[in-house]
């Protein structure tokens, strides 16, 4: 049994803050920030607008694009880093506020790499057979983990979320083909919240050394797309169209070129979402479905890197 998507959906906050707001308030330009990320603005959750809604939006536009409903849903996944609550997951909120059967319902965290194991862990489960569609979402209220006295990262996220239904489908064309996921806790130090349940009773704010994240980045994801395309025993000239996380222009155009990729083939949503962390990855994806880029029978690398640092990347026939 494979896995295909067979319907997508996105979902943003009602408030849309560009560069020059933000240099308004803090001691940055529009010009730095594009010229550094390639970001020109970001969403940011009001009042009301939690990781769960927006996810639950990204759900329902996902479910009504594969022709199901809530009662068809049996496995719910939701990769995030910034929860509603420490407990319960995400994913049991969104199963509530769905009205979906007593499925499984859980979350992954992996921080901007999230959606990426999801996608691999629901297709391993659909595999075996315990389940056969499973909504899988990555979402996100990042801003709400921002240091706002700090330039160096607070211009970097937004809020979002990105869904996608995933099925059954023994149709060997089509499909999730190979995977490949990460992890160096070693790495821990360059990316990370500095608070927690069990450290400080506190969430903490976003740490990071930028330089290195940077360097990593290129590094890692140029390095597991090429053995995702070798496992599935394809050629880079092969991806129709690659779907990055979308943490910074200059990342993606670098770990593209390194694999000798067109930029015309390379999905770029950061201008308009900039970091939407875990639901970087599907927010592109249903951007680039939505208008008529992305076709069905294209062939798909989805790629993404985060604080752990965890990445990976995912082969698929759309
Ligand atoms: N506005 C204006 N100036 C700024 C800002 C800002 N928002 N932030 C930093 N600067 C200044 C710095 O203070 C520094 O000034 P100085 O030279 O006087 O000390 C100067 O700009 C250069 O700073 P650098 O950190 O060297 O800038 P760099 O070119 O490395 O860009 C950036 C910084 C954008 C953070 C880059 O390192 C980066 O993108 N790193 C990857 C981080 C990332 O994407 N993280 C997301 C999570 S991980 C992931 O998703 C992969």
């Amino acid at each position: 049994m494979g896995a295909i998507i067979t319907g997508t959906g996105s979902a943003l906050p009602a408030r849309c803050v560009t560069n020059a707001e933000l240099a308004e308030r803090i001691d940055t330009s529009d010009e730095w920030i594009v010229e550094r990320t390639g970001i020109r603005q970001r969403y940011i959750a009001g009042q009301g607008e939690t990781t769960a809604t927006l996810a639950t939006e990204a759900a329902r536009q996902a479910l009504s694009a594969a022709g199901r409903s809530a009662a068809d849903i049996d496995l719910i996944i939701v990769a995030k880093t910034s929860p509603d609550n420490s407990f319960p997951a995400s994913a049991t909120k969104v199963q509530a506020l769905l009205g979906a059967p007593t499925c499984a319902a859980f979350d992954v965290q992996a921080v901007c790499s999230g959606f990426v194991y999801a996608l691999s862990i629901a297709d391993a489960m659909l595999a075996v057979g315990s389940a056969r569609c499973a909504l899988i979402i990555g979402a996100e209220t990042m801003t709400r983990l921002l240091d706002w006295e700090d330039r160096t990262t607070c211009v970097l996220f937004g809020d979002g979320a990105g869904a996608v239904v995933l099925e059954a489908n023994d149709d060997p064309a089509r499909g999730i083909i190979a995977s490949r996921l990460h992890a160096d806790g070693t790495q821990a130090p360059m990316l990370y919240a500095d608070g927690g349940v069990s450290t400080t009773q506190t969430t903490g704010m976003i740490r990071m050394a930028g330089r290195e994240v940077f360097r990593h980045a290129v590094t890692n994801l140029a390095q597991v797309l090429t053995d995702v395309i070798a496992d599935a025993g394809l050629n880079s000239s092969d991806i129709d169209w690659v779907v990055p996380h979308q943490a910074n222009k200059r990342i993606i155009d670098a770990t593209v070129k390194k694999l000798g990729l067109p930029a015309e083939r390379v999905v770029m949503t950061v201008d308009r979402h900039a970091n939407t962390s875990a639901a970087s990855v599907p927010l592109a994806l249903d951007t680039a479905v939505r208008d008529g880029r992305i076709q069905r029978g294209d062939m798909l690398a989805l790629e993404a890197m985060g604080g752990g640092f965890t990445w990976g990347a995912c082969l698929l026939r759309y």
